[in-house]
């Protein structure tokens, strides 16, 4: 029997209460996240990178076939679109192409190659011309200084990538010329993108409410439309209504509360100091945040006899997809937990196990979800400080989709922050949105 003593009680509310996100720290999140946008639209240092992103709101009746290119996971897609306007949007084909550790983490132009070959694979599957131009959305989801609609160099990979010789580099260059070396010469790469904005523009081809596009998934980020007169960091941008739409990098704000625990995981990663927000909130680190408070919990002898189950001994070991599942398990008996636990190789965990193994998911994913909405409800404010509109936010991502609490968690939050403004917010799950934003933003660009 493991020992569950009253000291052990206190360390475990401890822990709880560290991770809890209070009203007051929403407001101080609001304040702060506002102070990083206003500082990052200026040009100043700021944690928030608030790139302009040379595209405007999508009118809506753009039409036409396109190809988009997804990278920003561990997978990369290639959907070819049919556009048909007033939000009417068919995936012709796609394919899904796993990118394996060794190939994110080689050489560039090794990664490059094997996107060009994946394309000329799907042009050559899907019977489509290798001649007569084709128009393709590169949705590329990395830091990047966006030089034009078709241009930008990174400025640092995250998510576990860390290819050679890309930093500092212009991608849709890069591309063009691993589709070269691959023979291909009639793809235009008519638009590179982030893939909010990708999400953002695809639902807002179709609800002109919507101007919020936010991406919980492996990373997390968001975007909206901002008035040019306010990017004070870049003269001469023009569109046709006088917006563009900014990609925050929210991932990387750093004025938040940090456990001890968010401190390890952020000095252990490939990245320390940066994504500060992206290591508290997203898919990729909220599974890595449970094991390391497990594992602190086991060596003080409160989990599993003081033994370490192997499957939380790796670094990254126990994923996010896990910690899903146990945290929607409200039953008594646990049995979502309990048989989880066996498939992980658990077998001889016990009833106080389980429960705190369930209650430390429950307050990791807790936490995502109030930063999430805190710096949701940052933007928005940010956008209509009287919120005097109806405001859509697309959200894309597999935490937000597959999380079962996670919409529940901010809504609940909206509602106490927003009280009956609340109404006014919708958030709704934008699925696929990326590659579709991307061909729309094609559209647009190859008409320009
Ligand atoms: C990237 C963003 C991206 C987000 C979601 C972050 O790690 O920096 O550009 O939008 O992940 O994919």
């Amino acid at each position: 029997m493991n020992k569950f003593n009253i000291s052990n009680k206190r360390l475990v509310s401890h822990i709880a209460k560290s991770f809890e996100i209070s009203l007051g720290d929403i407001k101080k999140i609001i304040k702060n996240f506002h102070s990083e946008m206003l500082k990052g639209l200026s040009g100043h240092k700021s944690s928030l990178a608030m790139i302009p992103s040379f595209v405007d709101m999508p009118k809506g009746n753009e039409t036409g076939k396109y190809i988009a290119l997804d990278l920003g996971g561990t997978n990369f897609r290639i959907l070819e679109v049919e556009l048909k306007a007033g939000g009417r949007i068919d995936v012709i084909a796609e394919d899904k192409f796993k990118l394996e550790k060794e190939i994110v983490t080689g050489t560039g132009r090794q990664m490059f190659d094997f996107i060009a070959e994946s394309i000329k694979y799907f042009l050559h599957v899907h019977k489509m011309s290798l001649s007569g131009e084709i128009d393709l959305g590169f949705t590329f989801s990395f830091p990047l200084n966006q030089t034009s609609i078709a241009g930008g160099i990174l400025l640092f990979w995250n998510k576990g990538f860390s290819a050679s010789n890309v930093i500092g580099k212009d991608v849709v260059a890069l591309l063009n010329a691993a589709l070269k070396r691959q023979g291909i010469d009639n793809i235009k790469i008519a638009a590179l993108v982030n893939d909010t904005v990708g999400t953002l523009i695809a639902k807002a081809y179709g609800d002109s409410y919507c101007d919020l596009g936010v991406i919980f998934g492996t990373g997390t980020n968001a975007c909206y439309p901002e008035k040019i007169s306010k990017i004070k960091k870049a003269r001469g941008l023009k569109t046709s209504t006088g917006y563009m739409v900014i990609n925050t990098e929210w991932g990387n704000f750093n004025k938040l509360n940090c456990t001890s625990c968010d401190t390890k995981i952020d000095k252990a990663s490939s990245n320390p100091g940066r994504q500060r927000l992206e290591k508290m909130v997203s898919g990729m680190y909220l599974g890595e945040i449970a094991r390391t408070i497990i594992i602190d919990l086991v060596e003080r002898k409160i989990l599993f006899n003081g033994n370490i189950p192997s499957v939380f001994s790796k670094p990254y070991g126990f994923d996010t997809k896990y910690l899903s599942e146990i945290e929607s398990d409200n039953s008594k008996n646990l049995m979502i937990v309990k048989n989880l636990l066996i498939r992980l190789g658990i077998a001889n965990a016990g009833y106080t196990d389980s429960r705190l193994i369930r209650n430390i998911s429950k307050i990791v994913v807790m936490r995502s979800a109030y930063i999430s909405a805190a710096v949701m409800a940052a933007v928005i404010l940010w956008m209509d400080p009287k919120i005097k509109r109806i405001h859509t936010i697309a959200i894309d991502g597999s935490l937000f989709e597959k999380c079962l609490s996670y919409q529940g968690h901010i809504k609940s939050v909206f509602q106490k922050f927003f009280k009956d403004k609340a109404d006014k917010i919708n958030f709704v799950l934008a699925k696929d949105g990326s590659g579709k934003g991307a061909a729309i933003i094609a559209a647009v660009a190859s008409r320009l």
